[in-house]
């Protein structure tokens, strides 16, 4: 793709992202911003809800609000958290990362010196996706 963001760009737009979380319970503030085959940026936060099971990743709102504006593709992602060590997506975060970003690499940050390099297959090896459906209909 054409004008692929650098990593450092997707991850200022991640800190800028990260501003907006609503971490009140845990208090661990993500930030997440992919950019769409399209080459726009979209970005999220983690939201939590009082009823904790029902909070939300920022590596999912930044591809749902992706998916959302119509775009079919992610082709990279920059997720940010202010922890000593940049810190991975969790299980949930990866297979729909599988699911609309499976060439995508994965940049993760520590709002400091600390940025990891890494992609979708190799976070979710021995993945399940569409593909596994389609040869059962
Ligand atoms: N969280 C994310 O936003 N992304 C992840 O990949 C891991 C966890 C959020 C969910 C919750 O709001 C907080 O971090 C603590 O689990």
């Amino acid at each position: 793709m054409e004008n692929l963001l650098s990593p450092e760009l997707l991850i200022e737009e991640a800190k800028k992202a990260r501003e907006r979380a609503r971490a009140e319970y845990s208090n661990f503030k993500v930030g997440a911003a992919v950019q769409a085959a399209s080459g726009k940026i979209y970005r999220g936060c983690n939201i939590e809800s009082s009823s904790y099971g029902l909070t939300m990743c920022a590596e999912r709102v930044a591809i749902f609000n992706a998916i959302s504006s119509g775009e079919t593709e992610i082709v990279q992602i920059a997720v940010v958290t202010n922890s000593e060590k940049a810190s991975s997506p969790c299980g949930a975060c990866r297979q729909v990362l599988v699911d609309f970003a499976l060439e995508s690499k994965v940049y993760l940050n520590n709002c400091k010196d600390d940025t990891r390099s890494t992609t979708t297959k190799s976070l979710l090896p021995d993945y399940f996706s569409k593909v596994d459906l389609l040869k059962n209909i």
